[in-house]
């Protein structure tokens, strides 16, 4: 049965811990995982991706997707480069390689961390490998958007959340404010 995952917030030591690899990840318990997180996510709306730490699961498994234009307001911020459009995705056992050192520095929220945005570096360019629950590969050379989001997700599975990687305070706050005040 498809169930509601409730999201854990920042101050849950869940969040800051490594997640586990999974040995199988075509198995019905991680099928159902990706069922219950993909279902959540799409419950709680105008979103675009969420790791199972953030549901309590210790588990390298991202849900994601890259919608072809901003959903809303936090969006048009986060990003005005959208690309192809992904469905939504999932993602087992990910890894991160840059394709050029360059970083960028962009908006970012997160389910964990409700009502802030936060500016943090990425690399612009990554490729990412891995494994869907049906147990295909995932072999990509992704940048922007897309890229920002991969990596992010990727910081959940290593215990990592947003604003612990801030380089400039000043650039994190509430989202309406940030919204309302900022134009870049
Ligand atoms: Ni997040």
């Amino acid at each position: 049965m498809i169930k509601f995952l409730t999201p854990l917030k920042m101050g849950n030591p869940i969040l800051l811990q490594k997640a586990n690899y999974v040995d199988n990840p075509s198995n019905s318990e991680i099928q159902d995982i990706v069922s219950n997180m993909l279902h959540t996510i799409q419950t709680i709306g105008e979103r675009v991706g969420l790791a199972a730490p953030q549901v309590g699961i210790q588990k390298r498994i991202i849900v994601y997707r890259v919608p072809e234009k901003p959903l809303n307001s936090r969006y048009h911020l986060i990003s005005d480069e959208f690309q192809k459009e992904v469905p939504w995705s999932a993602l087992i056992n990910p890894e991160i390689f840059p394709i050029e050192s360059e970083l960028e520095s962009g908006w970012e929220g997160c389910i964990s961390v409700p009502g802030l945005l936060g500016k943090v570096p990425r690399y612009k360019t990554i490729r990412f490998t891995g494994v869907n629950e049906r147990g295909q590969v995932i072999d990509q050379v992704v940048s922007n958007f897309y890229a920002r989001l991969i990596q992010h997700e990727y910081d959940h599975l290593e215990g990592i959340l947003f604003p612990m990687k801030i380089n400039d305070p000043s650039c994190f706050g509430y989202e309406e404010e940030i919204i309302a005040h900022l134009k870049d």
